[in-house]
């Protein structure tokens, strides 16, 4: 069965107007598969969509949604209906802020726990039975180091990241036999557009457009996803992660909180 047959006819890729988002999108489209691209940003969804259009034969598309807004679910359901996806990509969710729990309202965590966790419950509930009635499909949920254990200035975050993990290691326990690959894709530090404006911000690198220390490229992230959707339920992407979660299996889950308070602190930009 080729890329296209077993994936296609179309994806949806959730957090795709740029970083990691953006490149599995195209990474699709040049594999045969047309794509949905949403993001709540439509003039950089429209860039993306050209691009992919511009070099690949797949049709796109665009889908300006706030995944955050209590009928982000609905509104994707319903604007994608007359179309058959089997792939669904939840990348969208890092947190922009990196702050303590009670420094905002409460109205901050609860969406992120709703665009973390809800929708993408809801997403695939919606899309995965008509690719378990086709016997093929795929879904990734992008994870993060954050899920692994509980730290400052992550709560609500980092909390819903041990969400999606768990969540994509059940959903491939129920739906892997059935032809359809679930993987938790789990990223450490990544350079995406995201991280460099939250490490600029902080004070941690010199401009927006300067690379992230220690941080992997999109490219090489979206390469080990494409090589391992099969190889669910999880998969940690680059050398770092994998090697955080080798040091971390030999540690307690309160010496892993230790440790990743030292991190913590020892990132802190000169302005916090
Ligand atoms: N970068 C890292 O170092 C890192 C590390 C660990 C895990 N991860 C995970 O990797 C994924 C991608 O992270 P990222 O660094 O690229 O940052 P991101 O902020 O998740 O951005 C990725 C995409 O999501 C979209 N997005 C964000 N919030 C949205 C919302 N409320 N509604 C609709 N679209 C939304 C963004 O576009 P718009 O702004 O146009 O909406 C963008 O296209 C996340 O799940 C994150 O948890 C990243």
């Amino acid at each position: 069965m080729t890329f296209a047959i077993k994936y296609g006819p179309w994806a949806l890729v959730a957090g795709a107007s740029d970083g990691v988002g953006a490149a599995f999108a195209a990474g699709l489209a040049e594999r045969g598969v047309n794509v949905v691209l949403l993001a709540r940003r439509q003039a950089v969804l429209d860039q993306v969509a050209a691009e992919i259009e511009s070099r690949t034969s797949a049709q796109t598309r665009t889908l300006a949604v706030d995944l955050a807004a209590p009928d982000a679910a609905s509104v994707v359901a319903a604007a994608t209906s007359d179309l058959e996806i089997g792939f669904l990509v939840y990348c969208a969710g890092a947190d922009p802020n990196y702050e303590p729990f009670l420094d905002n309202p409460i109205g901050a965590a609860e969406a992120i726990v709703h665009r973390n966790c809800m929708v993408p419950m809801q997403l695939c509930h919606h899309f995965a039975p008509a690719m378990v009635e086709r016997g093929s499909g795929g879904i990734v949920i992008f994870g993060s180091g954050a899920g692994l254990a509980g730290a400052a200035n992550m709560v609500a975050y980092g909390a819903s990241k041990a969400f999606d993990m768990v969540f994509a290691e059940a959903l491939w326990a129920e739906l892997h036999d059935k032809g359809v690959d679930v993987l938790g894709l789990i990223l450490g530090k990544t350079n995406t557009p995201a991280l460099r404006q939250l490490e600029y911000s902080r004070g941690q690198i010199s401009s927006p457009d300067a690379a992230p220390d220690g941080a992997a490229s999109v490219d090489e992230v979206i390469a080990e996803a494409f090589e391992n959707l099969g190889n669910g339920p999880t998969y940690m992407a680059g050398d770092m992660m994998r090697a955080a979660e080798q040091m971390l299996s030999a540690l307690t889950r309160n010496q892993t909180v230790e440790l990743f308070a030292q991190a913590a602190a020892a990132s802190m930009g000169p302005d916090r």
